[in-house]
């Protein structure tokens, strides 16, 4: 089995709510993410997916060290980078880069292309001039972009070529792991099927790791091997795309399946349906018990007080003891483990 080249360990952010001008003092806690622990290997594409506000972003921005965790650690290639300096972050920033949902966030309106995409170059590596310029052409060549684009201005570009160019930012520096925080979500959707493809001939030709934010679950079930699903800051359900997409276990994986094909409510339950009703609490006033508990057609009494952790079940990990209870769980493990 290919080696764990990124991994969070039970990682908790928090936001405190402050009041108070003069002496702020904490009121609240968001709980944006609360107990994450995956693991993405070498070359592998983990799907991060769940509803607005189930912390997704959080989660890659507590990988790429762009935020600080509260509790939890975060490895990458072996070495603690939880509490890492800035310079020895710095070192870890060539070889995980992002590409964030907002092409226009990757091409300052005052920089040409081809100074976008060197930049990255210019931080990390001594280059000549000349070195410079070649590397750029073929950055721009490999996301599908005439070396000429290096003389254009942002403005000149379609939303879509303005993403490839964050793409080609993003692998400047030859990373081995790039947060993709939903790459073609702002994008017409003619040309989403473009970008997705490239992201997936990039991953095969370099041997990528990508963490693929998305809420589009077709798009992760094409570029994914494995899918985690968030709700409320933790992870519920998490295994190979072909399982948890193709037969989801946990009611909250159903109902967000089901939400997406199913525009019509009424129908789904009139087919007898588990339809995801009403909103994503707030993570200031999570729910007791599973969070999941007062939106879930299938909850018992047990779920509002006990917070099921994950468990292993068959190739894939479980939140949830009325849909996967312990004696079945138990049955499927591999004999191996
Ligand atoms: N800097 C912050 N300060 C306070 N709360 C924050 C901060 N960043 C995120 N949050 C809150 O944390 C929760 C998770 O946010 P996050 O952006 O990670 O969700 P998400 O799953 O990426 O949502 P979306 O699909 O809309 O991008 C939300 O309730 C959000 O309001
Ligand atoms: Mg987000």
């Amino acid at each position: 089995m290919p080696e764990t080249l990124a991994q969070l360990s039970d990682v908790h952010v928090h936001f405190p709510v402050l009041d108070g001008m003069l002496f702020p003092r904490e009121v609240a806690r968001v709980r944006a993410v609360d107990g994450v622990s995956l693991g993405i290997r070498k070359g592998e594409v983990l799907g991060l997916v769940g509803e607005s506000g189930s912390g997704k972003s959080t989660t890659g921005r507590a990988l790429l060290r762009l935020q600080d965790v509260t509790a939890g650690s975060v490895h990458f290639a072996g070495q603690d980078i939880t509490r890492a300096p800035r310079r020895e972050l710095q070192a870890i920033r060539r070889r995980m880069t992002v590409v964030f949902q907002d092409p226009e966030a990757s091409c300052n309106p005052r920089m040409r292309i081809g100074d976008a995409v060197a930049e990255p170059l210019r931080v990390h590596e001594r280059l000549t001039a000349a070195a410079l310029d070649r590397k750029v052409a073929a950055l721009l060549d490999q996301v599908g972009l005439d070396e000429s684009y290096a003389l254009r201005w942002p403005h000149e570009l379609s939303g879509g070529q303005r993403q490839r160019v964050g793409i080609a930012r993003a692998l400047a520096t030859d990373p081995e792991l790039i947060v993709l925080d939903e790459p073609i979500s702002a994008l017409d959707v003619s040309i989403q099927a473009q970008v997705l493809n490239l992201l997936d001939d990039l991953r095969k030709q370099r041997g990528l790791a990508y963490l693929f934010i998305a809420h589009d679950l077709g798009a992760v079930a094409h570029l994914c091997d494995r899918v985690a699903v968030m709700y409320l800051g933790r992870v519920v359900e998490v295994g190979p795309v072909a399982d948890v997409i193709g037969a989801p276990h946990h009611p909250y994986t159903q109902a967000l399946l089901r939400s997406v094909p199913l525009h019509d409510p009424q129908a789904a339950r009139a087919r007898g349906l588990q339809v995801l009703e009403g909103e994503i609490p707030s993570p200031l006033h999570p729910p007791s018990g599973c969070a999941f508990h007062p939106r879930c057609g299938q909850a018992i009494a047990s779920c509002r007080q006990n917070r099921p952790a994950l468990q292993a079940f068959g190739r894939r990990q479980v939140a949830c003891p009325v849909t996967c209870p312990a004696a079945t769980q138990a049955a499927q493990l591999p004999i191996a483990s």
